[in-house]
């Protein structure tokens, strides 16, 4: 077995730097060998905060690059399948930030050729590793609540991205809601059957221009009976608000934001406390810390990723099913959305 990871960063943007910054100082098992960014100046930034030896033009030089064994993508969401396919044929491994792809086909044709090609794919579903939520789920397959009857999910970002960001990012559901969606089926450890969406532009009138919402309540169906909702704003002046609530047959579990310290002020006038971490660079850095040391123990160890390739395509199925939900204004079953996505591969 291979001791140590020698691993290739395709994309310095927020995300990027992250999982830069967590390989460079968390992971002592990997070593970033070679960054890549359209935008040079990023790319530089990144490699010298992380001490990356090499800056590559392109992707391709990356997957050039034998002594090179995985790739971090964390470029811009419209560019994931195709690395991933390129990836796939050089034979690296795979980490890729959600969501893989827009689509169900280019999902397919990535999934397909990762199997093909015998790579590991891992997809950034970092939520799964939050110590909170691991609770959540743990009291759910222990029988601790018995057996869950509701979840409620709780998902505003302290602010909207630019609008730059908004118009490559699928729109709010594919990009946003993608985690809460992952988080409704990894916590209930149950399929989602049906989704209710209502949304609107409540935020800001640009995010709307753009073709996209900002704010929605998304209803679950499982196929176990549980029923859930996900409630999602782009903005929420307090901060970071991440939040979830399982009620089940013996009792509920909830879980609180998380707070830079637990310190109250009380005076003559109020009791109170400091704001929660403000965004998912502070809030999430411990699971990006554990889903990276996962994935390089899981190409290392030779085992299955925890989030696979599978577990990255059902969300954007979800997430597909909450757009037509939301623009046919009726609830709407995935498997029609499944359906309509194998009519597309049969046509092709
Ligand atoms: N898991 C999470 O919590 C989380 C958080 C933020 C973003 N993301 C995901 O990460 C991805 C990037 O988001 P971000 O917030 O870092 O965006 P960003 O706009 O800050 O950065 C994206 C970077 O990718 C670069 N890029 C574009 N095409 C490229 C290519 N072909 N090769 C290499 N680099 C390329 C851009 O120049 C930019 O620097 C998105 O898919 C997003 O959904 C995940």
């Amino acid at each position: 077995m291979k001791s140590k990871l020698n691993i290739g960063l395709i994309g310095a943007g927020r995300i990027g730097k992250v999982h830069g910054e967590t390989i460079a100082f968390r992971v002592p098992e990997a070593s970033l060998i070679a960054v890549t960014d359209p935008d040079a100046a990023t790319a530089q930034a990144v490699a010298q905060r992380c001490g990356i030896p090499r800056v590559c033009a392109t992707a391709d030089e990356i997957f050039a690059d034998k002594s090179i064994d995985a790739v971090l993508i964390c470029s811009s969401t419209n560019t994931h399948a195709d690395l991933a396919i390129q990836a796939a044929l050089a034979g690296k491994h795979i980490f890729c930030e959600k969501p893989i792809d827009h689509t169900l086909e280019k999902i397919d044709l990535a999934l397909e050729t990762v199997t093909r090609h015998k790579v590991k794919m891992q997809v950034g579903f970092n939520r799964r590793f939050d110590a909170n939520f691991a609770r959540v789920r743990e009291a759910i397959v222990s029988g601790e609540i018995g057996t869950p009857h509701l979840i409620h999910i709780i998902s505003r970002d302290p602010g909207p991205p630019p609008i730059s960001y908004v118009k490559v990012s699928g729109g709010m559901f594919l990009d946003m809601t993608i985690h809460d969606f992952d988080m409704a089926r990894f916590l209930i450890g149950d399929e989602v059957t049906e989704v209710y969406a209502s949304a609107g532009v409540r935020v800001d009138p640009e995010i709307g221009k753009a073709g996209d919402v900002d704010t929605a309540v998304i209803l679950l169906r499982f196929a176990n009976g549980v029923i859930g909702t996900i409630d999602n704003c782009r903005q929420a002046p307090y901060g970071y608000d991440q939040r979830v609530e399982v009620l089940g047959s013996k009792g509920s579990i909830a879980t609180e934001n998380v707070y830079p310290n637990r310190a109250l002020v009380s005076t003559a006038e109020s009791v109170r406390r400091d704001l929660p971490l403000n965004f998912f660079m502070e809030r999430y850095l411990d699971s990006f810390e554990k889903e990276l040391r996962a994935f390089v123990e899981a190409v290392l160890a030779d085992k299955p990723t925890p989030v696979t390739a599978a577990d990255g395509r059902v969300p954007v199925v979800m997430a597909l099913a909450a757009k037509k939900s939301y623009l046919e204004g009726r609830p709407v079953k995935l498997s029609e959305v499944a359906a309509e996505a194998s009519l597309e591969t049969v046509s092709r």
